[in-house]
């Protein structure tokens, strides 16, 4: 999240007493952390994955196409509903018989193959099989829809989620003016496809802050990476709890985590008085643009003079609201900043992120390595292809994407709960951005989403 910076660039009353960088990418620096500061760099070796299944080949449409939104439908965007509020639900959670259970339930995600005859019934197919579908993506944690035909283009997918009952709902972090739509008016945001961001791995997480978190995605390749890489990855958040080590789940539950999503550094000289006045400054004309309950603190990673954005004591398990299953629901796996030093990331140092124990202190590398672990062998590493929608319970199953080469285009719409007003609740609003939003978002092509 390099937002706060640009944010602090772009207001033209504000001076600072030091110098803020070009907002350009950075070729993969040399970083410094906590454990990484009194050695090289660590080797970046690429994360692994429990399945991954193997690539079809399938031809797609020309962006030309594939782009082409349905006129006669209405304007989802000019009135869509907010994404709702987490649900937490993660008092006094029996980890041994959260993993017990979790050990019982089926491979995430299921596989529904078109056939040629589903493929000619078009909508009327997802219509007739919605019932079904979304049972399978209650008891799975993901459905592959694989091979479909229908939605190869944005107004094809768009047909698809409404046969299906599904109800969009603006991102989690919509408000920071970060996110980009593919097609506004269908409710169909990008994913991370920017050439500049084709290098940095994307690791397991929910669309989800401590605040917001959409009730489901769907996921849809519209174009598969021309020359190679750009799976697309998911893991089942309550097979991630069975298979994590019980003494670290059980330390990291009772201890609860708070994630840091943004690193600012100032030089540490400056006088107390001015770095407490650009605290306040951020504190109270940046941070509130995320939606995010953030808490400014210098130098909660040790390093002199950085002032990072922590978001609120959170806890890493949480019931899921329907199913009461507990559930690995937290961003760690993407996070972590001794994973991301470890594998291909892309990410500039004021973007980095960390997660801590509840009382700031970090994790050993022993367990991170366990939180890697865990999540990897969770993983299914899914070769979307052209009209492959992968719909998501984003209170059950994490998601992120691997690294690519060549030209890729996926998008996502988010949803709310369509069965629940309570859960849903009645905000809506239009996609009108302010000023600061339209300045940002040109910043923003080459930043991930990701957190
Ligand atoms: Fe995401």
């Amino acid at each position: 999240m390099l937002l706060p910076l640009l944010l602090l660039a772009s207001l033209p009353s504000l001076s600072l007493p030091f110098s803020i960088p070009s907002p350009l990418p950075a070729p993969l620096p040399a970083r410094t952390s906590l454990f990484s500061s009194t050695m090289d760099p660590p080797a970046r070796v690429a994360p692994s994955a429990g399945w991954t299944p193997e690539w079809e080949n399938r031809p797609g449409l020309a962006p030309e196409e594939f782009l082409n939104s349905d006129p006669a439908k209405p304007d989802i965007g000019a009135s869509i509903y907010e994404c709702p509020l987490t649900l937490w639900d993660a008092e006094n959670i029996d980890l041994a018989e959260g993993q017990a259970s979790a050990k019982e339930l089926p491979h995430c995600p299921a596989e529904i193959k078109a056939s040629a005859e589903d493929n000619t019934a078009g909508r009327k197919y997802f219509e007739a099989n919605g019932t079904k579908i979304r049972a399978q993506l209650r008891e799975h944690g993901a459905v592959w829809l694989r091979g479909f035909s229908l939605p190869q283009s944005v107004a094809g997918f768009r047909e698809v989620h409404e046969a299906l009952g599904l109800q969009p709902c603006l991102d989690p972090l919509h408000s920071s003016g970060l996110r980009k739509f593919a097609s506004e008016r269908d409710a169909l945001y990008e994913e991370v496809n920017k050439p500049a961001l084709r290098g940095h791995y994307i690791g397991l997480h929910s669309e989800s802050t401590a605040k917001r978190t959409a009730a489901y995605a769907a996921f849809v390749c519209f174009q598969r990476a021309t020359e190679s890489g750009g799976r697309f990855l998911v893991a089942d958040g309550a097979r991630i709890l069975a298979e994590m080590d019980p003494a670290l789940l059980r330390k990291l539950y009772e201890r609860k985590v708070r994630i840091s999503v943004s690193n600012l550094d100032v030089p540490p000289e400056l006088p107390r008085a001015l770095k407490d006045g650009f605290k306040k400054v951020v504190a109270k004309a940046v941070a509130p643009k995320f939606d995010m309950d953030l808490e400014m603190i210098y130098e909660s990673d040790g390093k002199p003079g950085r002032l990072q954005a922590v978001e609120e004591l959170e806890s890493p398990i949480n019931r899921h609201p329907v199913t009461k299953q507990p559930v690995w629901f937290c961003n760690a796996h993407n996070h972590l900043r001794y994973l991301r030093d470890r594998r291909p990331c892309g990410v500039p140092e004021v973007g980095m992120t960390d997660v801590f124990f509840g009382d700031l202190e970090n994790l050993s590398p022993a367990e991170c390595a366990e939180v890697k672990r865990a999540s990897e062998a969770c993983i299914t590493s899914l070769p979307m292809e052209p009209g492959d929608v992968l719909l998501v319970d984003n209170y059950r199953a994490l998601h992120g994407r691997d690294v690519f080469e060549g030209d890729r285009f996926h998008a996502v719409s988010w949803f709310t709960w369509d069965d629940n007003e309570k859960w849903r609740g009645d905000e809506r609003r239009g996609n009108e951005k302010d000023g600061l939003n339209k300045i940002v978002n040109q910043y923003m092509d080459w930043l991930p989403k990701d957190f």
